[in-house]
């Protein structure tokens, strides 16, 4: 029971697993994660993000150490053991523990770490909450559909938001195109139509996100994968984030400035209400 992590095949208590210093995820960030979602005991969406975090090695070319219905039984295993019914899968995969050299090490074997984050309460519909979110530029590299462990320009920018009251910090490019939020996707109505970015090497394509969209289809609304700028942002009547870990999240407030529809807006209810209906279905929550 606890908090359990497997790494590289020996299941322990998440403290006690250890990796080595010389481990490239901790000199370089040379590695790729992904975080899956528990509820009532069950992830969802694990299919999508076990294949996203195939997708992340492939970029980076490490080889996951394990096929994927592997994986599936292991966190399995690890759910099980753990008891958790509400939580965090959190999965990284690095290129493993060499001499420190910038080139790849020969022969090194990946490390592959998945642990269970126990939330110790259930998360659901009424435990979301209203984020308010400031706007910086978006100084990351030209590759976040690869997730990086290297988080360093998206976790500065958090702290930004935090130390100026918000939960959220929405990215824009030198263009001023909007691309995502530090750790999740954005959206916004403008001038009455539903706009997110489109799938590019600029955003994490997010498993909420595609979520979203598969809901706005189904309810016949209207999305446009456009980027809009940061001015139709200012003048967008609703605005909310997707991501795993806060679901879809409304957002009341940008740079200070309230959203003037009464948040959550009628596109963002009817996403929520989906959006927990889905989960409901998979996981039986
Ligand atoms: N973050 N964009 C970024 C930069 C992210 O880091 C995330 C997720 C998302 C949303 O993706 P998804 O809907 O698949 O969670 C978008 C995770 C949860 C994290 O870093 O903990």
């Amino acid at each position: 029971m606890g908090n359990l992590a497997w790494l590289n095949g020996k299941i322990s208590e998440l403290d006690d697993a250890k990796v080595g210093v010389q481990d490239r995820g901790f000199l370089f960030g040379d590695g790729v994660y992904d975080v899956i979602k528990i509820y009532n005991g069950h992830p969802f969406r694990l299919i999508s993000h076990l294949e996203r975090l195939q997708r992340s090695c492939n970029a980076i070319n490490i080889e996951l150490p394990e096929l994927i219905g592997e994986v599936e039984r292991i966190i399995e295993i690890l759910i099980k053991e753990s008891g958790c019914t509400d939580g965090f899968i959190y999965m990284q995969v690095t290129r493993g523990c060499a001499p420190r050299d910038h080139f790849f090490p020969i022969g090194a074997e990946p490390t592959f770490l998945i642990y269970i984050l126990d939330l110790g309460f259930p998360s659901t519909k009424t435990s979301r909450k209203i984020t308010e979110c400031i706007t910086l530029p978006d100084e990351r590299w030209m590759n976040c559909h690869i997730k990086s462990t290297n988080l360093l320009p998206n976790i500065l920018s958090l702290q930004k938001a935090k130390e100026a009251g918000a939960g959220e910090a929405i990215l824009y490019r030198s263009d001023g195109a909007v691309t995502e939020g530090t750790r999740t996707n954005i959206f916004a109505v403008v001038d009455g139509t539903v706009r997110t970015h489109p799938e590019s090497p600029l955003i994490l394509s997010g498993i909420t996100r595609n979520i979203a969209l598969d809901i706005l289809r189904e309810a016949n609304i209207t999305v446009v994968e456009e980027a809009f700028s940061i001015d139709e942002l200012g003048r967008a009547s609703e605005v909310w984030t997707t991501s795993t870990g806060l679901e879809i999240s409304p957002v009341n407030k940008v740079d200070g400035q309230l959203i003037d529809t009464i948040v959550p807006g009628p596109v963002c209810s009817l996403l929520v209400d989906e959006f927990w209906k889905k989960v409901e279905a998979e996981c039986g929550v």
